[in-house]
């Protein structure tokens, strides 16, 4: 029977070693938990890093991880410390990611990290080799893995191979500006079907593919020699179900039965009935404007100073690639920030900020969401946000608001949200406003669309609908090979 190989850097878990043990803790990231869901439900293996190097690794302990990683579905590539060093925190987190959100002056073009890169790539297109029967289907995921596609196609002709990206691709001003722009699609360009979150990268990516490649491009397929590779775009969902159960038996708890953090919010609540709780949830990355938008709320309290006391803004930021140099700064910014914001405006009963850096167990995201009046998401660049989409799903009284920025592939799908521009204080000042007072009536009914079109686009209509395009696209191999 034909299996689908799901292949991504992170694997939905990663493994640690401490005195107690090796343990399995869940990845953080929209890839691995939107992909998660997919993977839960059906025949597959996933293939990726199990978080520890080879050099992490004690003698013997190597066969312990792989019937650890088999419980999960999934099978580990292993890297040595140099290998994510350069590939990871190197090309990956240096080069690429910065690049592709825009962020060009924290570009770094160093040839080791390139060289790093395509070496590691090599390393995974060997363990899909290993692993894929002539009837598997193959789907590659992001920015790490840019090159396999091709690796994998040099030496299986006839495979399925699917790619999707999960953050965006950006302009080709800015594409053209990578020194391996051209081995970098020549290396996508070696799957069958390349997807995208949203319409404008897709349109992108063919651009950069024809006037870079030169290529035929006609509507959203490219031509080669001998193939025809389908470009389209595919807006990522979330589980809806799992977030909108998950809501609904959170609030039936009674008592001690509900979570410490849950149990924090209730008091608070309770002694501050006219506060409303404001919530961000993001990696600490710099694309995702955290520093700026503690700024913005800064401007918002000078501009309408009757809201002090009247709000907090809790900012869970979750620790992401730290040994990478702008991420150590940005946490020190932040840290700055919020301290001397909430060192200024603090009075005896209220403090502006509650920042949390630290990643949180399901149950408590979920306690976040549903105990929120507003979510407040300011992505300077992002492929999509799945924690807007989350939000929306946990509100089963369907109140809340949710301020977006339009920077996000997700603002996309979810206009009746109040949309920003995440530069602009004023603007978002008079939102938060407006998000503060706007009535239950209209909160409800904004919801009502976006809950409806959460559910009907779920993660597993997305995951079908390109498992299907894959599969329509890999009938015609035989016929162009
Ligand atoms: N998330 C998590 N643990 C946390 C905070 C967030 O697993 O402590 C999840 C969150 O539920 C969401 C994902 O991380 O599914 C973040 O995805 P998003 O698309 O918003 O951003 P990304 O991190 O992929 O850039
Ligand atoms: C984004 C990327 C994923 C990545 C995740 C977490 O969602 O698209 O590929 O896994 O961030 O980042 P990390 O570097 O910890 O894997």
């Amino acid at each position: 029977m034909s299996k689908t190989i799901i292949i991504s850097n992170r694997l939905p878990v990663q493994l640690q070693i401490s005195d107690g043990g090796l343990s399995a803790i869940p990845s953080v990231g929209g890839l691995a938990t939107g992909m998660k869901s997919v993977h839960s439900g059906g025949e597959s293996l996933w293939i990726g890093w199990s978080g520890l190097t080879d050099e992490d690794i004690p003698d013997g302990l190597s066969e312990t991880i792989d019937s650890a990683l088999k419980e999960h579905g999934c099978s580990k590539v292993r890297l040595t410390k140099d290998d994510v060093d350069g590939f990871y925190f190197g090309f990956s987190n240096r080069t690429i990611w910065p690049l592709f959100h825009y962020f060009l002056e924290y570009s770094e073009f160093e040839l080791d990290f390139w060289d790093s890169y395509k070496s590691v790539n090599q390393k995974f297109a060997d363990a899909i080799l290993e692993e894929a029967g002539d009837d598997d289907i193959i789907w590659i995921h992001d920015y790490q893995l840019m090159l396999v596609p091709q690796m994998v196609k040099e030496k299986r002709p006839n495979a399925t191979i699917g790619f999707f990206l999960h953050i965006p691709f950006p302009s080709y001003e800015i594409f053209r500006t990578l020194p391996w722009r051209e081995e970098v699609l020549e290396g996508l360009l070696g799957a069958d079907l390349i997807g995208f979150h949203t319409y404008d990268y897709e349109r992108h990516f063919l651009s950069s593919v024809r006037r870079l490649l030169g290529l035929d491009v006609s509507f959203n397929d490219v031509y080669l020699e001998n193939r025809v590779i389908k470009v389209d775009s595919f807006p990522m969902g979330i589980d809806y179900d799992k977030f909108h159960k998950a809501a609904k038996k959170s609030s039936a708890l009674k008592g001690k039965q509900r979570s410490d953090l849950q149990i924090k919010l209730d008091e608070h609540k309770k002694s501050a009935p006219d506060t409303k709780l404001i919530v961000s949830i993001d990696r600490l990355d710099y694309s995702k404007g955290i520093a700026k938008r503690i700024n913005a709320f800064e401007y918002f309290l000078n501009k309408y100073p009757e809201y002090k006391e009247k709000v907090r803004l809790i900012i869970l930021a979750v620790p992401s690639r730290s040994n990478v140099p702008q991420y150590k700064l940005l946490k020190r910014e932040i840290d700055e920030l919020v301290g001397r914001i909430n060192g200024e405006l603090s009075t005896v009963n209220w403090t502006p900020i509650w920042y949390f850096y630290r990643s949180l167990p399901f149950e408590n995201l979920i306690d976040l969401y549903t105990s929120s009046d507003i979510a407040w998401l300011t992505p300077l660049r992002d492929g999509m946000n799945l924690v807007a989409k989350e939000y929306v799903a946990t509100r089963t009284d369907k109140t809340g608001v949710l301020i977006l920025s339009e920077m996000a592939g997700s603002a996309y799908e979810m206009n009746e949200a109040l949309l920003i521009n995440p530069n602009n204080f004023e603007q978002q000042a008079d939102t938060l406003k407006q998000a503060i007072t706007m009535p239950k009536e209209e909160q409800i009914a904004r919801n009502m669309f976006l809950q409806n079109r959460l559910k009907r686009y779920n993660v597993e209509v997305w995951a079908n609908e390109f498992m299907n395009s894959l599969k329509t696209q890999g009938q015609d191999i035989g016929t162009y090979v």
